[in-house]
């Protein structure tokens, strides 16, 4: 499995998506078509966003973050329309390598570890360990992804070792 390499370029929005005057997009960004990147969104570099996703204020996405077709972020808890809560987002971050499969949703507040593997379809509702892979809904720990994404671990329980036998082998 061979990381990508980074272009260092500008980032790439398929249209019709809209990226909002002031969210922070990194170099080699690229969010697919029919997105919304909101004004105080953070996208961090390599980050891809796949197509029919929104990308709301208080959503942090770190480096090299996969987020596929349709996932859906939030950022109000408990909403009302009669009582707006902007400015006081409850924010969603994602920290560097993680996957947020198809259609999952991520209820803010909440926070996905480093590398983490949120399956498709999942209701995220607590925050998932770094490298876990999560599942269902809710979401819970099935087992464990390296770097690469490959699982390496069904269950609960973290191995000790968190990296794929290929990735093993050329470390
Ligand atoms: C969660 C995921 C990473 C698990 O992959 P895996 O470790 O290879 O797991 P398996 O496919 O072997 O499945 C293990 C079990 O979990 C179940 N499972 C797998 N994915 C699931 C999901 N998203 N939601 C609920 N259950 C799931 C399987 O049915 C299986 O259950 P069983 O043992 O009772 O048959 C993967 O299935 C997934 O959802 N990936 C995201 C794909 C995606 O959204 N891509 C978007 C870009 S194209
Ligand atoms: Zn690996």
């Amino acid at each position: 499995m061979q990381r990508r390499t980074r272009a260092g370029a500008p980032p790439r929005v398929y249209p019709p998506s809209v990226v909002a005057e002031g969210a922070a997009l990194g170099s080699d960004v690229v969010v697919g078509a029919f997105c919304f990147v909101a004004g105080g969104a953070v996208v961090g570099r390599g980050t891809r966003i796949q197509s029919h996703t929104s990308v709301w204020d208080g959503v942090v996405l770190g480096e090299d973050v996969f987020v596929g077709p349709g996932a859906q972020f939030t950022n109000v808890r408990h909403p009302r329309a009669a009582f707006p809560r902007a400015p006081r987002w409850d924010r969603t971050v994602v920290e560097d390598g993680a996957t947020i499969g198809a259609q999952a949703t991520l209820v803010a507040p909440v926070r996905v570890g480093r590398c983490a593997m949120v399956g498709a379809g999942a209701v995220v509702t607590r925050d998932v360990p770094a490298h876990a892979v999560v599942a269902g809904s809710p979401a819970r720990v099935t087992g464990w992804a390296c770097e690469c994404g490959e699982t390496v671990a069904r269950g609960e329980r973290a191995p000790d070792d968190l990296r794929c036998p290929a990735c093993r082998a050329t470390a």
